[in-house]
């Protein structure tokens, strides 16, 4: 059905102009009582059936992330490792070419099959640039930001190897505000953007039931589940460990400490191949303040605590912990 606080959300959803929907993996009579479901775009109904049934590769490789949790970095070390360092070849072709988002090349595909003729600037962009993964040399590199009960049937069933990044809800909140600003054109304040996240009501909301529907997965051998927070704190295990998971040869130290200072905050945010600078309309940045006109905004852990109230972190951890309490998931 559609949202409750579709008023809060008209100007959020002016870039989709189609408004959102809840998708309830369940059928309707096994809905559980507390369930909140998946906020998508609605039209994602529309091609739901092609995600469902996409063609998947035995040697696929998949990043899944709820937006802002660090997806772009996640994706730049996994496409790296598996290309054996090829840095030159990362910095000649943006990510989004190297590494394509499967929601949004499957709805480009099939609004191509529609022959219906919509402009947006992002497809613009894309048109040109972007072998659709049907096409794609494999080994593929696959985005997405679907919970794990969306995912291709052929993307469990093949097991193919699914690298998920988690990061903690107040830093994915505060940046998805300023991300929602810069390029959806959200112009709400902070605090009504902190209600539509605790009310799961932003897109690929709930960010419990996204995380959690990975983390029930963590042990399977085809899942790698990762945290923003350790690849901050110390980004060279957490590498090695994807390494490991993706059965590539061990990085010497050389190696290594170059793949981490490509990595790097500083590094990444003057690297046109996937910093997003090409996405943001220059003109509607210039119209906000400094520190949020770009995609690589701060990179820091907490802080939101420059940002968010202490009231409204106490209202964060409230709902933390009633979607905790039962998990073993912490931060
Ligand atoms: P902030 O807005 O808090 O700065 P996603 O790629 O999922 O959209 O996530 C974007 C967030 O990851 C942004 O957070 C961005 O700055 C941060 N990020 C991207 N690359 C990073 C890096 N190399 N190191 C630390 N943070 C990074």
């Amino acid at each position: 059905g559609s949202l409750p606080n579709d008023l809060l959300l008209r100007d959020f959803t002016s870039s989709h102009r189609r408004g959102y929907v809840r998708v309830f993996p369940e059928s309707e009579d096994d809905i559980p009582k507390n369930r909140k479901g998946y906020v998508l775009p609605k039209h994602y109904c529309d091609f739901e059936r092609r995600i469902r049934e996409f063609e998947v590769r035995d040697d696929d490789i998949v990043v899944a992330s709820y937006p802002k949790t660090g997806t772009t970095w996640t994706q730049e070390m996994v496409w790296c490792i598996g290309n054996n360092l090829d840095f030159e070849k990362a910095m000649a072709t943006v990510l989004p070419v190297r590494f394509p988002f499967l929601e949004l090349t499957t709805l480009f595909e099939f609004r191509s099959a529609e022959n219906e003729a919509e402009e947006d600037s992002l497809k613009a962009f894309l048109k040109d640039s972007v072998k659709f993964t049907a096409e794609m040399e494999s080994p593929r590199y696959i985005k997405t930001h679907l919970p794990w009960e969306l995912l291709p049937d052929q993307m469990k069933s093949k097991q193919t190897k699914i690298i998920y990044v988690a990061r903690n809800p107040k830093d994915t909140c505060v940046s998805y505000y300023h991300h929602s600003r810069l390029i959806e054109g959200y112009r709400g304040n902070l605090e009504d953007f902190v209600e539509l996240f605790l009310q799961d009501t932003v897109s690929y909301s709930s960010y419990w039931e996204h995380l959690l529907s990975y983390w029930e997965h963590r042990e399977d051998p085809n899942v790698l589940f990762i945290k923003y927070e350790d690849m901050k704190k110390d980004l060279p295990p957490v590498v090695k460990k994807v390494v490991q998971f993706m059965g590539k040869k061990e990085l010497n130290e050389e190696e290594l400490s170059k793949l981490c200072s490509h990595l790097s905050f500083e590094s990444m945010k003057n690297n046109l191949s996937v910093n997003y600078e090409y996405v943001i309309d220059q003109d509607k940045a210039a119209s906000l303040p400094e520190e949020s006109r770009h995609f690589m905004r701060k990179g820091k852990v907490n802080g939101w605590k420059e940002e968010i109230s202490e009231g409204l972190a106490r209202r964060f951890d409230e709902w933390t912990e009633s979607h905790l309490s039962g998990t073993d998931f912490r931060f």
